[in-house]
């Protein structure tokens, strides 16, 4: 086991490189399945969640040769298996991508119901409905969930909530169905058009990714391709929480801005002077945060990926902020740990009212899901002192390298092993 110590206190100031992106990455590597021949997919990041989905794509029979950190060759030529057992899918919610992957490869799926964070009910109801639409028998048996169909045909899919998952699973399983599939209310996220492009250049035929009406018709066979994956919004939404928090000047180098236009609008609201160049941003903050309101949504929405990271800004803003939850229905789990620390919140089902206080008091505090740890990170950035923080495995699963990256900023961060619940602190 291991923690983070951190010693806040300290601005941020220096360069920062953003890997690709987590979301993008889990979609794209199960559909590297659908191709019938070797695909290169550069950009990716080196994350324990990234690492789970290649192994499960090595397990169904795939070749792997891992060309760099960043760069692998996938030849899934061999794919001989439809069945993703639950110690593979447990530990993440990618996992249900397989369900369209194998049935739009094979016809059949057998996988064990995902895993990932814990914010309330997570169905996979509106993935299921698609599947159908599209002529697949689905079921529950013994635990996992079963997939058949006798050649998938396209059809009109109404999704009755947004949702990022159902969209890219369908897409998946539609793309090499016969004829034209319809997604209406389709998620509009980076991530999806990243998926829809990397398809596009293996041969598919999707139109519409990145609005909420995407048409997929159906080709016979997709060939081997090089692609390289979008830099990862959440992360560099991180890293300029972390900066707006602590008063820091920082470079993220290899963005997108415009898939940060609404995390830029409101570090702007929050009085945080952002540049944006073509591939690089910079976050200057002069002064305290002041008050903001936010509400998540759906992408072009504000993300709910970056909702913990702005509240634990605004644990220490000037006046009193208003963030609710507009996408899931229990994603203030991290508040009681924040309250650990001296902020002042005060949840309501999906809205939390954030009095900014002075300043947080480090403590030990645990990251209780992915985003909550990158959370919890900054609050112990701006807590004068050592804070501590358990349960590390959950932002392993997304952040690259966090360490050394918030240390080339400047920050006093380590990773230090625990043995029998003793933090054990080498000397640097
Ligand atoms: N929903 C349904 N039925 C479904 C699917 C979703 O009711 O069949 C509901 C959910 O309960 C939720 C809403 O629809 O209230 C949105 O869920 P969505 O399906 O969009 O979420 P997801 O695909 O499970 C992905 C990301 C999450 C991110 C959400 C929303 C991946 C692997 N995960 O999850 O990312 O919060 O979209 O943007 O792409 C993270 O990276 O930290 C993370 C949790």
């Amino acid at each position: 086991m291991e923690k983070f110590v951190i010693g806040g206190g300290k601005a941020l100031k220096g360069e920062v490189r953003i890997s690709g992106a987590k979301n993008a990455a889990v979609a794209i590597l199960p559909a590297v399945m659908l191709a019938d021949g070797p695909c290169i997919i550069e950009n990716l990041p080196e994350i324990s969640d990234v690492a789970a989905i290649l192994n499960v794509i090595k397990t169904l029979g795939a070749e792997i040769r891992v060309i760099n950190k960043s760069t692998v060759e996938i030849n899934p030529a061999h794919i001989n298996s439809f069945v993703v057992s639950k110690e593979m899918a447990n530990c993440m919610r990618a996992s249900s991508y397989f369900l369209g992957a194998l049935l739009g490869r094979m016809n059949r799926a057998r996988v064990a119901p995902p895993g990932g964070c814990n914010f309330g009910v997570r169905p996979i109801d509106q993935h299921i409905k698609g599947f159908e639409a599209l002529g697949a028998e689905m079921s529950i048996e013994n635990g996992m969930v079963e997939g058949r169909a006798h050649g998938l045909r396209g059809a009109s899919i109404y999704l009755d909530v947004v949702s990022v998952g159902a969209t890219i699973n369908i897409i998946l399983a539609a793309v090499k169905a016969k004829g034209l599939t319809v997604i209406e209310n389709a998620a509009r996220e980076p991530h999806i058009v990243d998926l829809a492009n990397f398809l596009n250049s293996m041969g598919a035929d999707i139109m519409g990714a990145g609005t909420s009406v995407i048409k997929i018709r159906g080709v016979d066979t997709l060939k081997g391709t090089s692609y390289s994956i979008i830099p990862d919004q959440i992360e560099a939404g991180t890293y300029m929480a972390a900066a707006v928090a602590t008063g820091g000047d920082i470079m993220l180098n290899n963005v997108t801005p415009k898939h940060l236009e609404s995390i830029i609008a409101k570090m702007r609201e929050m009085g945080a002077e952002i540049t944006e160049y073509d591939e690089t941003v910079r976050v200057c903050m002069n002064r305290r945060p002041k008050k903001c309101n936010i509400k998540t949504l759906p992408h072009p929405g504000f993300p709910t990926d970056m909702q913990p990271q702005i509240a634990t800004v605004l644990t220490v803003a000037e006046g009193t902020s208003i963030v609710t939850e507009g996408v899931w229905d229990s994603r203030f789990r991290y508040v009681d740990q924040l309250t650990l620390m001296g902020a002042d919140i005060q949840v309501d089902g999906k809205m939390a009212v954030i009095t900014g206080v002075d300043h947080l008091n480090p403590a030990p505090v645990k990251a209780v899901d992915l985003r909550a740890g990158a959370a919890m990170i900054i609050a112990g950035l701006t807590a004068n002192g050592i804070t501590e923080i358990e349960d590390i495995d959950h932002i392993d699963r997304g952040y690259e390298n966090i360490v050394e990256k918030f240390s080339a900023l400047g920050a006093d961060i380590r990773r230090v092993p625990v043995i029998d619940g003793r933090v054990i602190l080498k000397q640097a």
